[in-house]
């Protein structure tokens, strides 16, 4: 989704703001565009496609150069991808970027053309920068104007503002799309996310909804609504620039695939007190956890991948029922929402619109809700009851991997506990399973070490494939969703995940040779069953890749490659066996020379519903 930076201080602006876009590019987008105060006047630069384009426009046009200004990538809702539908956008006096939805634009924009103003783009952004103008053109005061703007407005936004009159000034407020601002020494700086000026500082504040932000080079102030002063918690970010840069890996997601042991690490070590899982710094007591009958995970794409993992090892180990939702479908079914129901929300960015939305769907209902979240003081952080931050650090490449990996550590953080609070297992087990869970980092970083070369190999041969399925049962078939999500998203190639014993009631018509078949089968209880239906999509030309434990026997001439993972406690092993299915995606990804980090269409974090 779109990013906005700004800058104002004593380096070169333009320069400033570009090379913060460069570290918001993973959020996805299709243009992107500048503006900068020279001398005194607001000088804009935009550009269709990637930042490449505007940097090579700049260098042919000239650059504007100054000491402030403000930088946009958009990702397109209304209006196509063009140089014109870029931002920034203006009326007489004001130039501003905006990350979000105006969703009354239309009878805003008949108001603005009743006044005489015309229009240049087909943005929902140009109305917002005409009606700043148009209240500015009255009021003459940058804060009040905002104020009164923002007041008509109706959706989400992020908005980044400079005024005509007020060079070396930049103005932000924001409602629902995130935005922080950068405190640096003479320098400030705001943008949708800490990547974009840790090269610059570590210290920011995290601005509220409706809250206004002014930006000179020697301060910042911060005003609510109502332009009284507030006084905000200034926060650091707690890593520095290596982590938002690709440190000699050639894509940043095998960069984050070989972070995950660290990753783990990171989450579950603060979480566990005397060799157990304690969440009690979270809000999340035993006492509490006996209460909950019923539990909802709601989440999107990977996050709610993660959740059917949990499911499974909740449901086996707490013999509770767990209920697992696509926030967008949760949402919009009037849930059936009773006493005793924990609503668990999973979101790497913490401001997945859909996932927000059924959280606050639920708290409306009365239910409880925790949520698992991966960027500190993200919108679903701050509103949850209880709240687990993941700790992977940030994610760059927009196929999500270690958040991915993490969130499935918390699922089991959260499910062990749950299942001693709720007496279904025993101390000894409890004891056990952590233990096991401890082992994970060094067993996931063994895993990348022995299943590289072959993943890199089966990748090879799903190069020219037009389709593909992923079949597995119980927790194999729920990791199963991911490893075909990845794929799919990042090599184009279109892929299924299947349980794989409902093959046969249809999709089994599918299979032919051209057909490979990725098979997950490490579950000893079900290793036969799946083996069976191994069998019949053989039997039917496939090409199967068979992913198993070392220590399984393979009958003979069912699969085509093999690709084992260590033996495990296989409550645990969809923390090993994502491993090779991200790399297995990843290799296919370059083999057909993708956009790895990038892939088409998709942004890192969906803001709009
Ligand atoms: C896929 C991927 C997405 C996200 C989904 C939810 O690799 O990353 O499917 O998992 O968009 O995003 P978050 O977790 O930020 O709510």
């Amino acid at each position: 989704m779109c990013g906005i930076v700004g800058y104002v201080g004593y380096r070169d602006c333009s320069d400033v703001l570009v090379s913060a876009l460069t570290k918001l590019e993973y959020r996805g987008y299709d243009s992107a565009g500048i503006a900068v105060f020279e001398d005194n006047k607001i000088s804009v630069s935009k550009s269709k496609g990637k930042l490449k384009n505007l940097v090579e426009k700049m260098a042919e046009e000239g650059k504007p150069v100054g000491i402030a200004g403000i930088g946009h990538t958009r990702w397109a809702t209304h209006g196509e991808p063009s140089d014109v539908n870029s931002h920034p956008h203006s009326g007489a006096k004001v130039t501003l970027v905006h990350n979000g939805i105006i969703e009354n634009y239309k009878e805003l924009k008949d108001f603005l053309v009743k006044q005489g103003r015309e229009f240049l783009s087909d943005t929902d952004t140009e109305v917002v920068a005409q009606l700043l103008d148009y209240y500015y053109d009255i009021i003459k005061e940058p804060v009040k104007a905002i104020i009164e703007t923002t007041q008509e407005l109706r959706g989400s936004f992020a908005l980044g503002i400079v005024f005509e009159d007020y060079p070396d000034m930049v103005y932000a407020i924001r409602r629902e799309s995130p935005l922080i601002v950068g405190v640096g020494e003479n320098e400030n700086f705001i943008a949708s996310d800490v990547p974009a000026i840790i090269k610059y500082t570590k210290d920011y504040y995290l601005l509220e909804h409706d809250e206004i932000a002014v930006l000179s080079k020697s301060g910042v102030k911060i005003f609510d609504i109502h332009y009284q002063p507030i006084v905000k918690e200034l926060k650091t970010a707690d890593w520095d620039a290596d982590a938002v840069g690709k440190c000699g890996y050639p894509h940043y997601m095998i960069k984050e695939i070989n972070e995950q042991p660290t990753a783990i690490k990171n989450t579950v070590l603060p979480r566990i007190k005397d060799g157990l899982p304690c969440l009690e710094e979270c809000n999340i007591t035993p006492e509490a956890l006996k209460d909950i009958n019923r539990i909802h995970i709601v989440a999107c794409g990977s996050a709610m991948h993660s959740g059917m993992v949990g499911k499974y090892v909740i449901e086996d180990l707490a013999r509770t029922p767990v209920i697992v939702d696509i926030a967008s479908e949760f949402r919009y079914r009037n849930p059936i929402i009773g006493e005793g129901d924990l609503i668990i929300i999973i979101s790497q960015s913490g401001e997945t619109a859909d996932s927000l939305e059924a959280m606050r769907l639920a708290k409306r209902k009365g239910a409880k809700t925790l949520a698992i979240v991966n960027v500190m003081g993200s919108t679903i952080a701050r509103e949850a009851d209880m709240l687990i931050y993941t700790h992977a650090g940030p994610e760059i490449s927009v196929a999500s991997t270690k958040a991915y990996m993490v969130q499935l550590a918390v699922m089991y953080l959260f499910a062990f506990e749950f299942a001693f609070a709720k007496g279904n297992i025993t101390d000894e087990k409890y004891r056990y399973y952590t233990e096991k869970l401890l082992e994970t980092p060094e067993m996931v970083e063994k895993v990348i070490a022995q299943t590289t070369e072959i993943s890199q190999k089966i990748s090879t041969k799903l190069l020219t494939a037009d389709s593909l399925l992923y079949i597995g049962r119980g927790l194999d078939y729920a990791l199963s969703m991911e490893g075909s999500l990845k794929l799919k998203e990042i090599s184009y190639i279109h892929s299924e995940s299947y349980a794989a014993g409902e093959l046969k009631h249809g999709t089994i018509s599918l299979i032919t040779e051209d057909m490979p078949v990725i098979a997950v089968a490490t579950q000893s209880s079900i290793y036969e069953k799946t083996v069976s239906n191994i069998k019949e999509v053989k039997a039917r030309g496939a090409k199967v890749i068979m992913i198993c434990q070392e220590g399984n026997d393979v009958p003979k001439d069912i699969a085509d490659y093999v690709l084992k993972v260590p033996n495990f406690e296989e409550v645990l092993l969809p923390m090993l066996v994502c491993v090779p299915l991200q790399l297995i995606a990843y290799y296919t990804s370059v083999q057909r020379g993708n956009d790895v980090d990038q892939p088409r269409n998709l942004a890192k974090s969906v803001t709009v519903e």
